[in-house]
């Protein structure tokens, strides 16, 4: 055993010469002072051996053990001091990069969540032009030139018969004069109206536009789709007030209130003490439209509704003032 120890301790010394690297010292650290290396048969063996030797034999074992583990240190050290310190070297004085995350625009988010609902509906999306055709901002809808109700989607004109929207009920001919039924779109855009900028007025603001037709659609379905889409926006308790109203591409007409969401419906400053507010025009689709499109009124009925986008962010963030929605007021903006 004695001749053994001495041929390990020749060969460590040869293989500890030939390491290269920290890895390869390692597997020379495990094949020699490993679980089930070199040493610990060593040790298995000093077991068997006959007595009278086992004490120098154990000394001359632990010898060697200190010595191979003293050599691997010492290696270890040196190819640690070889390496390129300067290279790894990390300045942790230097300042952090802050990258600031954007956000959606408030009016981009709710649009968004007004989206979604329709989409999980059955409705799809739709968009049209901006600038349009008077014909489709008005005629088309069933409003004459000589009728009172132009003043109320009156617009910007660009030249001769070409102005800017005034509101999204354009797109609904457009996709009529494209399409037969069954349609069950929703139109999103930009409108823009003459009005004098202050609190509640922009000359361009957002809206949604709502369409279905086929075969036997009712009122009925119309109450459904805007209660659903109510309570999904504002909250379960949300109530809604179908009001008489008057448009002329719908007949029968009605504006849509929800209970207040600030007072539930008690009456306060916001709701001006009715406990209501107004968010949507809506109605069935005026048989006269139809015929514009060409449609047979006989055969098809629909509804249609139009909101306000600005009008129900300010009403779910409780915004006072339009304006800021279009300052790019970072201090207003970060808030959403
Ligand atoms: N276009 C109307 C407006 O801008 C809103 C509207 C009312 C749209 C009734 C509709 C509707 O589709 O049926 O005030």
């Amino acid at each position: 055993m004695e001749n053994e120890i001495t041929n390990a301790r020749n060969s460590f010394m040869s293989e500890l010469q030939g390491a290269k690297d920290a890895e390869s010292l390692e597997s020379i650290r495990v094949k020699y002072l490993g679980r089930k290396g070199m040493m610990a048969g060593f040790m298995g063996k000093l077991a068997l051996a006959d007595k009278e030797k086992k004490p120098a034999l154990g000394k001359e074992l632990n010898k060697l053990k200190l010595y191979i583990q003293e050599e691997i240190n010492r290696k270890k050290d040196e190819f640690l001091a070889d390496r390129d310190l300067e290279s790894e070297k990390t300045d942790i004085t230097m300042p952090g990069f802050f990258r600031e995350s954007g956000r959606l625009h408030p009016l981009t988010g709710v649009l968004n969540e007004i989206n979604d609902i329709f989409i999980s509906l059955g409705f799809q999306i739709a968009e049209g032009p901006e600038i349009e055709k008077e014909f489709y901002n008005f005629e088309a809808l069933n409003i004459p030139l000589e009728h009172p109700s132009r003043d109320a989607f009156d617009t910007f004109y660009i030249k001769g018969n070409t102005l800017l929207r005034s509101h999204t009920s354009t797109v609904q001919i457009r996709i009529m004069e494209k399409k037969k039924p069954p349609i069950q779109v929703i139109m999103p855009g930009r409108v823009y109206r003459p009005d004098a900028v202050d609190a509640s007025h922009s000359f361009m603001f957002h809206q949604v536009e709502g369409l279905m037709v086929d075969k036997g659609i009712r009122f009925t379905d119309l109450k459904g789709i805007l209660n659903l889409f109510t309570k999904r926006m504002f909250g379960e308790k949300t109530m809604t007030r179908f009001r008489p109203s008057f448009f002329p591409f719908t007949e029968p007409s009605a504006e849509v209130d929800i209970s207040c969401i600030i007072c539930n419906g008690k009456g306060c400053r916001v709701c001006s003490h009715s406990g209501w507010l107004e968010i949507l025009g809506a109605g069935m689709v005026n048989p006269r439209v139809f015929e514009m499109v060409g449609y047979s009124p006989r055969k098809f009925t629909g509804f249609a509704f139009g909101m306000g986008v600005e009008r129900i962010t300010m009403l779910k963030y409780g915004i006072d003032d339009i304006r800021l929605f279009f300052e790019n007021d970072i201090r207003f903006l970060k808030q959403f």
